[in-house]
């Protein structure tokens, strides 16, 4: 039997009812920031990614899904967002003004790691980037959106990990003193930590390997070397942030994946989640519009994972439950009479017609049936045509929520459906 490739799932009803319900609500959310919404190619140049995510990364390096496509292009399926809407920013001339821009995403990311809960080969983002921003305000302001995020969506007891990870000025000594610390303990570093040290030693810093936090537990952090800019920065960010009322922990070994980072990095963990709790991560990435090669653009984001943000509120106070209803089910009774699904069928075009939902059986099973069937789609009204109805050019409806039933003329459904249906729903 063929199954969907590790890592990979599909999502079926009532599941994806949920989906829906979540992405209308982080579209709500983003609205309310003024944040719009901003569609990437799902495929992009991997040159895109090794130049602003980075080469020396583990997404980069091992968990890309790159492939040559028939004119031999270089091609990955997109780890992440941030660079494509950097790329598209930059494409677009949209450092012209006006600044900044706020951009909001929802789509799968593809990258090649170990399936566990909470880790796929194919998962969704929601990000949030904004560009043309230097001021700790707009870190502040991803960090609002993201905390009213999970506030909305019932996850109390979420925990905001800070940190900051300089500029490439100030950063460039600590590097250099963490690669000459780090190489006297070389041999007591994991393997991984062992070939990061020279390339990327930074992210040695967050190794979850017992002996790599052995070793890097008494070193000095980067709060330790950071430049004025950066520090004035740092200082002002926990201002603001304490002014709103968001309260933080500072992580001093929270350093992410990704080497487009300046100054603030921060995860938004919910512990009940285990292994793989950040629900959501970003930072600040000030150079990065330059390295693409467009005009020096500061910019701050963050991206959720979906699936995580979904497995929280099944586990949280206020779990996601869409109540899906049908406004009408249309049941035909069974008879050698074809004028019955026949005019059964224009019925549920007409209240289509008029904007309701509307759904019915094509499979000529039994009344019974039909209605238990109208009842598993959580239908509000059955409207049902016999041979009485029929007879009598009416439709006998019942409102399947106050057990009433009547009698309807055919030709008098507009007037019902305004009456009785619309009004109800508003
Ligand atoms: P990231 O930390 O790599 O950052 O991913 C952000 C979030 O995506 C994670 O916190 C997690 O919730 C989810 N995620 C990552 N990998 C997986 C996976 N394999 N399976 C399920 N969920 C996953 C970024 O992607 C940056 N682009 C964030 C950013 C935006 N920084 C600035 N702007």
């Amino acid at each position: 039997m063929l199954k969907a490739p590790r890592g990979t799932f599909d999502i079926l009803p009532p599941q994806s009812h949920k989906w829906a319900f979540l992405e209308n609500k982080l579209r709500d959310v983003s609205k309310k920031y003024n944040f719009e919404e901003i569609r990437t190619p799902t495929f992009e140049h991997s040159e895109l990614f090794a130049r602003s995510v980075g080469e020396t990364t583990d997404i980069v390096e091992k968990e890309m899904y790159t492939f040559k496509d028939k004119a031999g292009r270089d091609l990955a399926l997109r780890p992440e967002g941030t660079a494509s809407v950097a790329r598209a920013f930059i494409e677009h001339g949209m450092a012209q003004g006006p600044l900044p821009r706020k951009f909001f995403y929802i789509g799968s990311m593809f990258r090649y790691e170990k399936p566990q809960a909470g880790r796929y080969r194919e998962f969704a983002q929601y990000g949030a980037e904004i560009l043309g921003s230097a001021s700790p305000y707009s870190d502040v302001e991803v960090i609002m959106l993201a905390v009213s995020i999970a506030e909305n969506l019932g996850l109390t007891g979420t925990k905001l990990l800070i940190n900051t990870i300089g500029c490439p000025a100030c950063r460039a000594k600590y590097r250099q003193d963490l690669i000459s610390y780090l190489s006297q303990q070389r041999s007591n570093l994991c393997e991984d930590c062992q070939k990061r040290l020279m390339r990327n030693p930074l992210r040695v810093l967050d190794c979850k390997n017992p002996s790599c936090r052995k070793v890097t537990e008494g070193l000095p952090s980067m709060l330790e070397y950071l430049c004025n800019e950066c520090e004035r920065h740092w200082v002002k960010f926990r201002e603001i942030l304490s002014s709103v009322d968001i309260e933080y922990e500072v992580d001093k070994s929270l350093v992410r994946g990704l080497d487009y980072y300046t100054k603030t990095v921060f995860e938004l963990v919910w512990p009940p989640l285990g292994a793989q709790n950040a629900l959501l991560g970003g930072g600040r990435y000030d150079g990065l519009i330059e390295q693409l090669g467009g005009k020096p653009t500061p910019g701050v984001g963050f991206a959720m994972g979906m699936e995580r943000i979904l497995s929280a509120s099944e586990k949280g106070e206020r779990p996601i439950r869409p109540v899906e209803e049908l406004d009408f089910f249309v049941v035909t009774q069974k008879s050698g009479n074809e004028d019955i699904p026949q005019r059964g069928f224009l019925l549920v075009s007409k209240l289509r017609a008029l904007g309701l939902s509307c759904d019915f059986d094509p499979l000529d099973r039994s009344l019974k049936s039909q209605m238990k069937h109208a009842d598993r789609l959580n239908a509000r009204f059955v409207a049902i045509l016999g041979e009485e109805e029929l007879k009598k050019n009416v439709v006998s409806i019942k409102s399947m929520k106050e057990g009433w039933q009547k009698e309807v003329a055919l030709d008098a459904i507009d007037t019902f459906v305004q009456e009785e249906v619309c009004h109800a729903n508003y």
